[in-house]
């Protein structure tokens, strides 16, 4: 891994074994970017690389040159309204209202090792060993402000992590009106863009379409990641599928409104941009202040999709989750939601810890309904003190009971939110956010507490610290459910900073709190997925998936959000039956087959289950606690999509190739269907598997190419007695172990 300077050309190249990035200082002070993507020989100048021509209408930098136009020369973090004509990464405005900025190469630095981001999330390194960055000044001397542009390049993975700082320094003020974290222009437009799409109860479902001329973009103005699109994108080539082809992708590590846009211009070249929302963004720098972006994390593939999530997966488990349960199994837990709602007393909530307790779940958490006079989503939040008239034991007082029982306990907060009903309402009505002068809308009767300021940050700190000082609370589930509507802070300095610096409220209640209760194991939640973002990741290892568990409809979701996010992150829970959101009836099998994959739990009154299925889930927990680590931390592979059809199939192998899980599921049930095969991936050649304990192993190569069989009676004329497995909505698992004597069985 290096970055390299060539000083006669003035071209950086930031490589690994994997991939090579490469941009230079062009002639007007300004970078222009050379290439991206598989890695390749260094040299002094790329310079072929750097086309230009004379085209009618565009704007020429230089007199007597009809050469040099900004409108089509590939850029690193282009400006607007001074030569380039596309979709710009940042505008800023002068005191005197001009947009015209001309920032030019000042100097650099390379060094071992990452800086952290203050206040914001980001990737990091353990030693400085593992990545090199590059700092590139660039200097605007009309307004003196600098642009330090960041690009670290780690040893291991194909990815460039980047971001931006403005420094300003000159007497006049300036105004950023839009400051995104990346641009990646691309030298052709043949690409399609995969995005993850949705809605509450359907997030992340992935939806592919080709590039066309003009701008596509995926985007939240709510505040908050979103249910209907993810900061995260894919370019990749037509012919890339799961095991081959090219792919680039882009992640944002934010968990606010972001915009992530690509636009084709009409000489083909795509531009790829992505950073906080520059709708309702507004921030003004007086002199001697600054202001930073959140990172973003390009990636490159050539071995197609798996391998291009399986680099987020690796670098977002290790490098951006932190924290003393980063690399730990995740315990299994069950959770009060769907069992109770908020209509629970101790006694209902310990039926289930027993019951939970007999069944070997090792977490009890209790949801929403605890605190204040919270009896329904009209009153309480805001208020984080225990209703004892629900709980008159109190929150310690519970959570000492569950501990007695060997378990662990933890519990819910919505600490962004206020309902007009509470205490701290009419205390504090002015800390909601809205325009007084204006009706606020709510969002299921809630509103949204003003987090960028700091007294409100704080206020909601003490109480909840007053909680976890006396409670003894192993993991917290932070919530938050409804969007921001109305943005408006009765004393922010500037309107336009408000949506941003919520989200940095956010992230300095996390870190308070995870500063002073490090072993607290943080799963985010905003109604199941709308905040299922890499920014969370970064204090929150594990995230609510959705608030859909019906089996069938987590499988497009966890498929989905796998594209972008490790399994270990992918909070996942076999619910009752008939499912709560769809009233389908599904196997208890199948509600574990697809919820084991992720940070798994129950989410159903376990107190009142048949024999049979308190049986059968203590059997899941056995299975669980037994390869858990293997489903949370192996190299996850998708095998085939349940969006091209009737089955689902993905694997987990381990990082020794000595043991692997197959997860294989079928919607409908079928009858003389065609045969039926698993071309499983990631598997060593060489070794044999026995596969759920057979007799005889199977080579690794025949399971890669020949195909798993998977048939069944479905391939004839199904003869088979229904017994509650073998209708619609079947799965089964594989364990392959390998046969060799020297390998352990986990
Ligand atoms: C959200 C969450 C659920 C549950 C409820 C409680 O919808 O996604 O899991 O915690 O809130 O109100």
């Amino acid at each position: 891994m290096a970055i390299i300077f060539h000083e006669q050309s003035k071209t950086f190249h930031l490589y690994n074994q994997q991939i090579s990035y490469i941009f230079k200082v062009l002639k007007n002070g300004s970078l222009g970017q050379l290439y991206f993507g598989k890695r390749i020989h260094d040299k002094e100048c790329f310079d072929e690389l750097f086309e230009m021509r004379k085209r009618s209408m565009a704007p020429y930098t230089y007199e007597g040159d009809m050469l040099f136009s900004l409108e089509h020369i590939k850029q690193e973090y282009p400006g607007f309204n001074h030569g380039d004509l596309r979709y710009p990464a940042f505008t800023i405005t002068h005191e005197n209202g001009s947009t015209v900025n001309e920032y030019v190469y000042a100097s650099h630095s390379i060094y071992q090792g990452k800086k952290s981001i203050e206040g914001l999330p980001s990737t990091y390194v353990e030693s400085d060993g593992e990545a090199t960055t590059l700092e590139i000044t660039l200097h605007e001397s009309h307004t003196d402000t600098d642009m330090i542009l960041y690009y670290t390049i780690y040893e291991t993975y194909p990815v460039i992590c980047r971001h931006v700082k403005f420094m300003h320094y000159g007497m006049q003020s300036i105004t950023l009106d839009k400051a995104l974290s990346v641009c990646l222009d691309l030298p052709d437009c043949n690409y399609e863009m995969l995005e993850l799409t949705g809605t509450w109860c359907r997030e992340r479902h992935v939806e592919w379409r080709k590039l066309m001329h003009g701008v596509q973009s995926i985007y939240s103005m709510r505040g908050h990641s979103s249910h209907q699109y993810n900061p995260f994108l894919v370019l990749k080539r037509e012919n890339t599928d799961e095991r081959s082809g090219e792919a680039y992708a882009c992640s944002l590590v934010y968990s606010g409104s972001f915009l992530g846009q690509v636009e084709v211009d009409n000489h083909n070249v795509t531009r790829m941009t992505m950073g906080i929302h520059p709708d309702q963004f507004e921030w003004t720098l007086q002199q001697g202040e600054s202001f930073v972006t959140p990172e973003a994390v390009l990636a490159y593939s050539e071995n197609g999709m798996n391998a291009l999530s399986q680099t987020y997966h690796k670098l977002y488990q290790s490098r951006l989750a932190r924290g003393v349960w980063r690399d730990k199994d995740r315990p299994i837990l069950v959770n009060n939601w769907e069992a109770t709602y908020m209509d629970f007393t101790e006694e209902k909530l310990m039926n289930i810890v027993h019951a939970a307790k007999d069944a070997g779940i090792e977490l009890f958490v209790l949801d929403d309904g605890w605190f204040g006079k919270r009896n329904d989503d009209h009153a309480g939040l805001g208020d984080w003190f225990c209703n004892m008239e629900k709980l008159p034991c109190g929150i310690n007082g519970l959570s000492r009971k569950i501990h007695e029982e060997g378990m662990m306990f933890g519990l819910w907060i919505e600490p962004e939110m206020v309902n007009k009903d509470s205490d701290l309402y009419r205390m504090h009505p002015d800390w909601v956010m809205n325009d007084p002068e204006y009706h606020c809308c709510h969002g299921r009767n809630q509103y949204v507490l003003d987090f960028s300021r700091k007294e409100v940050v704080d206020a909601i700190y003490e109480m909840l610290d007053r909680i976890l000082e006396k409670a003894d609370v192993d993991y917290i589930k932070w919530d938050m459910n409804r969007s921001m509507s109305e943005v408006y802070s009765n004393c922010a300095p500037q309107q336009g900073r408000v949506v941003h610096a919520y989200i940095l409220g956010v992230y300095r209640l996390y870190e308070m709190l995870l500063k002073k209760y490090p072993n607290i194991l943080f799963e985010s939640c905003s109604s199941g997925g709308a905040r299922f973002d890499a920014g969370m990741l970064y204090y929150a290892p594990q995230c609510w998936c959705s608030d859909d568990t019906d089996a069938v409809e987590r499988m497009m979701i966890q498929y989905g959000t796998s594209f972008a996010y490790p399994i270990s992150s992918i909070g996942a829970h076999v619910s009752a039956c008939p499912n709560h959101q769809l009233k389908r009836m599904t196997p208890l099998n199948t509600r574990f087959n697809v919820a084991c994959f992720g940070a798994f739990g129950y989410e159903m009154d376990l107190s009142k289950l048949s024999k049979e299925e308190t049986e059968e889930i203590k059997q899941q927990v056995i299975f669980m606690k037994q390869y858990r680590h293997l489903i949370q931390y192996g190299t996850f592979y998708r095998l085939v999509s349940p969006f091209e059809g009737n089955t689902m199939a993905w694997m987990v192998v381990s990082s020794d190739q000595k043991h692997a899980i197959v997860g294989y599921y079928k919607i409908l049930q079928s009858v003389m269907a065609p045969f039926q095969r698993l071309y499983l991936q990631g598997l060593a050649p060489d070794k044999k598997y026995r596969i759920n304990t057979s007799k005889e192993g199977l080579y690794g190569d025949e399971l890669m190419s020949c195909g798993m069989v998977v048939s069944d009676a479905s391939c004839g004329e199904n003869e088979e007695v229904y017994n509650g497995r073998n209708g619609d909505f079947q799965s089964r698992l594989y364990v392959l172990e390998s046969e060799d004597e020297s390998d352990e069985k986990i």
